[in-house]
């Protein structure tokens, strides 16, 4: 049996249309008009017990209401949903102690006590043993840096701060399955690198990991799958290997020359890249294979031609590889 067993799953919200001002609100009151939302749209979805899945997709795709769904905090609209043989929003306690959930975008500590104390309201709660608390506190602090947060009042954390503290306090009941949304949103890349090292860990230890995330760097650290949902369906879903090479290829990278160069005599230089002129003078963005030409190999190729005043390099974004399955360029398994 899968680990997450979703089928069919379906979640439409009702929002109330109201026009503006007090008639709206009165016209409102008399005939109510609604407008549907299908945020989820018919998504079969199957995790293995110690599978990283990455899910991903545009903004407004439906990740959050997928993660919610099988959190057990919103009923689906239709549709089957297990997380090991529970119904999620039917027995929400009993699956609460298996499953783990980080929302990146909305803290769950108690906002006006210092971070140790949610940490021992949430050891309470959960019915953590003194040992068990000790080990992972300890594990927290080695790899997420906890123990200088502790005596913060979690208002006054900075966003970093706020998600390693966040992210401790969602595994601190020790979860089978772990739900990340967005962990890693706003971050800086000192603090990235250590939420990643975190989740390497705990891959690493068999913990099941869905990951949704806008960063595709957190997808290749971490995840061997990869799911794509856009408008409510899953589009794409296979082994990140059978992908990475063909979404991640491609970079773009954004050149300011010291002088206003000609773009034939760049593009000259760079048989092998597509270049195209900028917005000023001796500004030019270069197309390439990063598996055949480094941005280094870019540099002192135009070297020859004119200083490289500063240099850009644009990661591919989720959009894109959205635009490649779409376009037939990556299959759905
Ligand atoms: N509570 C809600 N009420 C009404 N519409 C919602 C609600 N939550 C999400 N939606 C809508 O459902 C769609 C999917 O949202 P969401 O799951 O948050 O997307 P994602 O996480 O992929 O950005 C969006 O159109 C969003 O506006
Ligand atoms: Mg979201």
């Amino acid at each position: 049996m899968s680990l997450v067993e979703a089928s069919g799953l379906v979640k439409i919200f009702r929002r109330p249309v109201k026009d503006p001002g007090f008639r709206g609100a009165l016209r409102h009151l008399v005939a109510p008009r609604h407008r549907d939302v299908t945020a989820v749209d018919g998504v079969d979805l199957r995790i293995e017990p110690g599978e990283a899945v990455a899910y991903v997709g545009p903004n407004g795709a439906g990740k959050s209401t997928t993660v919610k769904l099988l959190a057990g905090i919103i009923v689906p609209t239709s549709g089957d949903v297990r997380v090991a043989g529970l119904s999620p929003h039917r027995d929400r306690i009993a699956n609460a102690r298996q499953v783990g959930v980080l929302f990146g975008q909305r803290s769950q500590l108690w906002w006006d006590l210092p971070v140790r104390e949610s940490f021992t309201l949430l050891r309470d709660m959960y019915g953590v043993s003194a040992r068990d608390y000790r080990t992972r506190m300890e594990r927290f602090d080695a790899v997420l840096g906890l123990g200088e947060i502790l005596p913060v009042v979690a208002r006054k954390l900075s966003l970093g701060q706020r998600m390693r503290a966040d992210l401790a306090a969602a595994l601190l009941h020790g979860p089978r399955i772990a739900y990340l949304d967005e962990p890693t949103i706003g971050l800086d890349i000192a603090v990235k690198d250590r939420v990643r090292e975190f989740l390497r860990q705990l891959r690493d230890e068999g913990t099941t990991i869905m990951l949704t995330t806008h960063d595709l760097g957190d997808i290749e650290d971490v995840c061997e799958r990869l799911v794509i949902i856009d408008h409510g369906r899953v589009i794409y879903d296979g082994a990140l290997a059978a992908v990475k090479d063909d979404f991640a290829r491609e970079r773009h990278i954004h050149l300011q020359l010291a002088s206003a160069v000609p773009l034939a005599s760049v593009a000259g230089c760079l048989p092998d890249a597509r270049v195209v002129a900028g917005e000023g003078p001796g500004e030019f963005t270069v197309t390439v294979d990063r598996f055949r030409q480094t941005a280094g190999a870019v540099i002192s190729a135009v070297l020859p031609l004119a200083e490289v005043v500063e240099l850009r390099i644009d990661e591919p974004a989720i959009e894109d590889v959205v635009r490649k399955v779409y376009a037939g360029e990556l299959r759905l398994a």
